[in-house]
């Protein structure tokens, strides 16, 4: 059966079964030397637990709020481009999932499903728009005023991507849109505002790229956010920090939350491993809620960073691969496998609530 996989791990490898080689290279690249796709892995490693015994584990809950939303497991599924690259139910099947286990979805501006489907589908629940900044600031306002309309309860703007990183094995790939999907969002937008939009279909390197290159605004800046936060009340979310000196501007500039990112090494190749800057982030953040992601691939992952300070942890890549490989079933494993793993790993620890999980269970490895 396609959805007998464990452990998340096995997931990237079951993908490539699954998936062309045009999805796959996609989903699976990360910058340059894949450097930082690994270290987001590897520091997990890094890290040890330090149990406590003796206490009584009977009764574990992993409920806990975010922005003030009552949330069932502090794991969303992060912003990723075009799921129907990766099964034909691509964002229906995750906004649906996201619903029933009652965790936040975060859906991508480079959606294959328009964001009204999207609300059907999650119904009541929390669900973030992510954006970037365009050249044409009437569509970000667009897509803003949309995502007001359609129920989502934040905006996540993605910072750490004024131009998309290099991703070699997706240029080799020469990377395409199947002419059957649409950027259903953005194409929404663009006819509304009765703009020719470039699309991603073009086999000269990654179309992707070039799309990106001729979309964005390479000229944004913290006067933008300032712009962002006057347009809409709806909190907003900024996602790709990865130091503390820009955590502390965040939080000069008036945004809700902060969410750590290296955008699962396809950035910047080389940059710290996520969970390593998280320490830093969130004591520059003060009350400010910090997330995070990039590698968490089980529930220690979820547990250390929790203990460092997040609020909550986001899925990238092993809900693209669950999705593809096994559809409603193989995300719905997914969680399973994420929730099993964090309820255990907070029995062994001693532990019987998120609110209880705290840094004095983790040790760094250059401590010891
Ligand atoms: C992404 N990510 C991303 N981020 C974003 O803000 N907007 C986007 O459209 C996308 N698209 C996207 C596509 C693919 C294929 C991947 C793998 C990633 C980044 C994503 O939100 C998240 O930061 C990382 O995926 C987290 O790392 P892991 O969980 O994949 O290791
Ligand atoms: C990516 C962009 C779309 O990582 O965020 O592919």
């Amino acid at each position: 059966m396609a959805t007998n996989f464990i452990s998340l791990r096995e997931l990237e490898q079951l993908a490539s079964i699954k998936l062309d080689s045009n999805a796959y290279q996609y989903y699976r690249s990360g910058a340059n030397e894949e450097i930082t796709k690994k270290e987001n892995i590897d520091a997990f490693q890094r890290i040890y637990l330090n149990p406590r015994v003796l206490r009584d584990v009977s009764k574990i809950s992993t409920k806990t709020k975010i922005l003030g939303h009552q949330i069932d497991l502090p794991i969303g599924i992060a912003p990723v481009a075009m799921l129907k690259l990766a099964h034909p139910l691509g964002e229906e099947v995750t906004a649906q999932l996201a619903h029933q286990w009652k965790v936040p979805f975060t859906l991508t501006t480079l959606s294959t499903l328009s964001q009204s489907e999207v609300a059907k589908h999650n119904k009541d629940g929390l669900r973030f728009q992510q954006l970037y900044i365009q050249k044409n600031r009437q569509l970000t306002e667009a897509l803003v005023r949309k995502a007001e309309k359609e129920g989502f309860q934040g905006l996540v703007l993605t910072v750490d991507a004024p131009i998309l990183g290099k991703r070699e094995a997706d240029e080799k790939q020469r990377f395409v849109l199947p002419p059957h999907l649409r950027l259903e969002i953005l194409e929404e937008l663009a006819k509304e505002a009765n703009i020719q939009l470039q699309t991603v279909a073009n086999n000269q390197g990654s179309g992707l790229l070039k799309f990106f290159a001729e979309q964005l605004d390479q000229t944004v800046n913290w006067n933008d956010i300032k712009w962002l936060r006057s347009i809409t009340k709806v909190p907003i979310i900024l996602k790709g920090i990865q130091c503390g000196a820009d955590a502390k501007l965040a939080l000069e500039h008036g945004v809700d939350a902060i969410w750590v990112s290296n955008h699962g090494g396809r950035q910047l190749d080389t940059v710290r491993s996520t969970v390593e800057m998280l320490p830093e982030i969130v004591a520059a953040a003060g009350s400010v809620e910090v997330y995070v992601d990039s590698g968490v691939r089980n529930g220690t992952d979820v547990y250390k960073c929790l203990a460092l300070g997040a609020k909550c942890v986001f899925v990238g890549r092993p809900a693209i691969y669950s999705t593809a490989i096994g559809g409603r079933e193989g995300l719905n494993k997914m969680f399973q496998i994420l929730q099993s793993e964090l309820v255990s790993t907070m029995q062994l620890m001693g532990v019987t609530s998120i609110q209880e999980i705290k840094s004095d269970g983790i040790v760094h490895r250059s401590k010891l």
